[in-house]
């Protein structure tokens, strides 16, 4: 916005920018005395950088506006709780922001000293390794942060890069703006078995001979998300054990994503791939407090890994970001301080958000089947995957169908016409797999009681409908 004023009268200019193949049309909404006046000017070059070529369309954006758009709607479509964070964590934040003054200003570029340092000890331990916390930590803003940072430091021109799906949906644009190539892999849903009643995401598996391969000479690093997000799936030890192995044989990094290490249901476990012999070298272990505390908005990240490859990614970090804000590091480290005296006892977070979690995660599973939904049990994380292909008979012609993926438009039907926000699971594809998998839905069941009863209500009216 630039200030056109001049005298007593002060107009203003906004300036959009509009679709172009080759030369841009920038267009400069001039305010002046309460007027709008459009100029159009043109550009003999592009005007965005090519890196962006193919990532402008974000779909989210379409579902996140009707979301807001019907206000009675219940939204268990994006990630985030929308019960309080732990009281410990409020006041950590509280009092950082209160307390010295100084914890206003900058700090250490890579990561404040104490939440590094007991990133280093906590995560140290689990993983095996003495890590420092000057080279092996790096604070980042939130684990988005710590993604990007890791693809632009390390993914060049012409690389490829594996990514499982479904998978969390800005690794494919992370992957095209650092200039590589992402090729997919598909986890499969073996056929469920009808004596069931609930369906597992254990059920959905990689294919060894397919995975392999997809390793090339240009395969440069591969992304692991567990748990992942949208399935819940947690990868069990075996499973890593195939991934770590290919990593090694085709002498490729590994970029792995466990923001949601600490919400793990039933009797399933996290296993970081870096602790398995021979990955910490090449892995990257990305970690977010907003998923760990339930502070999403705090938006602080970290990446742990080895100096010889961490060093690109401050060499990023510092010419972009530089670090993440002050007092939220406060906070964080003094959560993980506390965490780290609890840890495994009844009163540690990690031990009671995974219990509350699971009930609302059964309390999902119930309300959904019966409707006549088919979840996808989650093994850990937000969400919940659920089938919709024996619902299409029940539903109406929805518009759109036949060009869009299904889940697309019953999610949008069941927005307006149901009240209920979720996301549809073809987004978490590529394109030519998105048709593949447009039977599945994702609902966020990390909500409060209030969200889930309000959505048990939507559920039972529709329910009540489809016996007529
Ligand atoms: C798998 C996964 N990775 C990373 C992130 C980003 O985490 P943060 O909010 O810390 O940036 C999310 C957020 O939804 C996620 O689901």
């Amino acid at each position: 916005m630039t200030d056109q004023g001049s005298g007593k009268k002060r107009g203003f200019a906004f300036v959009t920018f509009e679709d172009h193949d080759s030369v841009d049309k920038i267009v400069i909404q001039k305010y002046h005395a309460g007027n709008r006046h459009n100029c159009e000017l043109t550009m003999a070059r592009l005007l965005q950088a090519r890196r962006l070529e193919g990532t402008e369309h974000n779909p989210w954006v379409e579902y996140v506006n009707l979301a807001n758009e019907y206000k009675d709607a219940v939204n268990l479509g994006q990630g985030f709780p929308n019960f309080p964070p732990p009281d410990f964590a409020l006041e950590a934040f509280q009092q950082a922001v209160s307390g010295d003054h100084m914890l206003n200003q900058y700090t250490s570029a890579f990561g404040h000293p104490p939440l590094t340092k007991v990133l280093a000890s906590f995560f140290g331990k689990l993983l095996g390794q003495e890590l420092d916390p000057l080279t092996n930590v790096l604070v980042t803003v939130g684990a988005y942060g710590a993604l990007f940072t890791a693809f632009q430091a390390l993914v060049d021109e012409g690389d490829e890069v594996i990514i499982i799906e479904p998978f969390f949906d800005c690794y494919e644009p992370m992957t095209h703006m650092a200039g590589g190539h992402p090729v997919f892999v598909s986890l499969r849903p073996s056929p469920s078995q009808d004596h069931q009643d609930l369906d597992s995401c254990s059920n959905w598996q990689l294919d060894a001979t397919e995975l392999a391969s997809k390793f090339t000479p240009r395969t440069k690093a591969l992304v692991l998300n567990t748990p992942n997000n949208p399935l819940g799936k947690v990868f069990c030890k075996a499973e890593l054990e195939l991934v770590a192995s290919l990593c090694q044989q085709h002498d490729v990094l590994c970029i792995s994503d466990e923001v949601y290490q600490w919400l793990i249901y039933d009797t399933h476990q996290h296993v970081s791939i870096a602790s398995l012999p021979g990955m910490w070298e090449r892995t990257l272990t990305i970690g977010s407090a907003g998923k760990t505390f339930s502070v999403t908005g705090w938006k602080v990240g970290w990446v742990l890994g080895p100096d010889n490859i961490m060093k690109h990614l401050r060499t990023v970090h510092q010419n972009s970001v530089y670090h993440c804000p002050t007092q939220a590091q406060v906070a964080v480290a003094q959560c993980f301080e506390r965490e780290q005296l609890l840890f495994g006892q009844p009163s540690s977070y990690f031990v009671q958000l995974p219990q509350a979690m699971q009930r609302c995660r059964n309390h999902m599973i119930h309300s959904l089947q019966s409707v006549g939904f088919k979840p996808v049990a989650s093994q850990g994380g937000y969400f919940l995957t659920v089938d919709i292909s024996n619902f299409k008979s029940k539903m109406p012609d929805l518009p759109g169908a036949a060009h869009e993926p299904y889940d697309r438009c019953f999610v949008k039907w069941m927005i307006k016409n149901k009240g209920l926000v979720a996301i549809p699971v073809s987004f978490f594809y590529s394109g030519p797999h998105q048709k593949d998998f447009d039977h599945y839905i994702r609902f966020c069941f990390v909500k409060e009681e209030a969200t889930l009863r309000a959505m048990d209500e939507k559920l039972q009216k529709w329910k009540a409908k489809l016996k007529l």
